[in-house]
């Protein structure tokens, strides 16, 4: 069997780095190569991938799986000549689950807590108290209800803030006061302190987070993104930050990754930047997640995650 890691890898990520190593330690019986140094391309079986060129997985003839490096998938159905009868299988794994627990908890607190105005203080040497508001009080909608959406709102209502979610399709989820559909999303934005974006970029849900959203918020609302850059539009939020319709944003993805040096982002005080990295999950499960799902494809069994490419995700 001969799989195909097709990902720009370099010295520095060590996530990244760590995986391949560890995928070739438990499975030399497996060919792993690496981009572009495939070889035969009619010997290649499974690619693993995030962000393939458009046009590659055109080279294999003989490809019967792709799987992602990521939980989000839109960067491999971006290209125009992907085959369309080639199954897409996603990462889902628990450690990805806990760090998006952890990173979406750190933003919501941060806001809730005020702690970027306490930082400001602090840089003035000003001791000053500002009024909290009570996390039973501060509602926190959830964009996606999925595999990470509905991890998360799980955790947080279990800190005691109220929850919304939305998703595509109804839901009943115990302690959520769940919402769907495009003719319920103002009715869900319309409570919420705060909202934080676990969706797929997919054709209905690029550029959700526009003014049109922002202005459905209460006012002074915070914005989280851990979706995808695609997701933002970044002048709307610029604006809706310079009317005090949001208050502040954490952001962990962006339009154009890396952010570009010169990009107005990096010196707000209103926006929170982190470099991707609320759930890259930890490289050995991710690693028996990867080789548990090539053991299926070999097998003839069920894909697990495979997306289901009519919705995208
Ligand atoms: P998932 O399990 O596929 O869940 C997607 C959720 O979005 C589902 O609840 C789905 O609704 C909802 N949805 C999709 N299209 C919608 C629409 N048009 N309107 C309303 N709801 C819609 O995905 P996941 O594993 O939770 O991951 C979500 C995303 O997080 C990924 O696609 C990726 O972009 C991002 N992510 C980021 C990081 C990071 O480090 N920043 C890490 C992992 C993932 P239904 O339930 O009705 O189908
Ligand atoms: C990370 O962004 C992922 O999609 O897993």
């Amino acid at each position: 069997m001969v799989v195909l890691i097709l990902v720009e890898t370099k010295p520095t990520n060590t996530w990244l780095n760590i995986l391949i190593a560890q995928l070739k330690k438990e499975q030399p019986n497996i060919d792993f190569r690496l981009w572009p140094e495939y070889g035969k391309p009619e010997e290649i079986e499974i690619v693993l991938t995030a962000w393939p060129p458009p046009g590659a997985m055109q080279k294999f003839p003989n490809l019967k799986l792709i799987m992602s490096l990521g939980a989000g998938v839109n960067r491999i159905l971006e290209d125009p000549d992907l085959p369309d009868n080639i199954p897409i299988v996603r990462l889902v794994s628990e450690s990805k689950r806990l760090q998006m627990i952890e990173y979406v908890t750190m933003a919501v607190l941060v806001f809730q807590r005020r702690l970027l105005e306490y930082q400001a203080l602090q840089r003035s040497q000003r001791w000053e108290y500002l009024p909290v508001q009570d996390a039973t009080s501060f509602t926190v909608g959830i964009l996606g209800l999925g595999d990470l959406g509905l991890t998360v709102a799980k955790k947080l209502k279990l800190i005691g803030f109220p929850i919304r979610g939305w998703s595509r399709t109804p839901k009943i989820v115990a302690g959520v006061e769940c919402f769907h559909g495009q003719e319920q999303f103002k009715l869900f934005l319309n409570k919420c302190r705060a909202i934080v974006c676990l969706l797929p970029v997919t054709p209905q849900t690029e550029g959700i987070l526009c003014q049109d959203t922002f202005s459905a918020l209460p006012p002074g609302a915070y914005l989280i993104n851990v979706g995808r850059g695609k997701h933002l539009i970044e002048p709307d939020l610029l604006t809706a930050l310079d009317s005090g319709q949001i208050a502040s944003a954490c952001l962990d993805v962006f339009d154009t990754e890396p952010l570009p040096v010169d990009h107005p982002f990096w010196s707000d005080p209103r926006i929170i930047v982190t470099p991707h990295i609320a759930a890259p999950g930890r490289s050995d499960e991710i690693a028996a997640a990867i080789l548990d799902t090539i053991n299926c494809s070999r097998m003839g069994r069920p894909l697990k995650y495979a997306i289901d490419r009519r919705w995208g995700y």
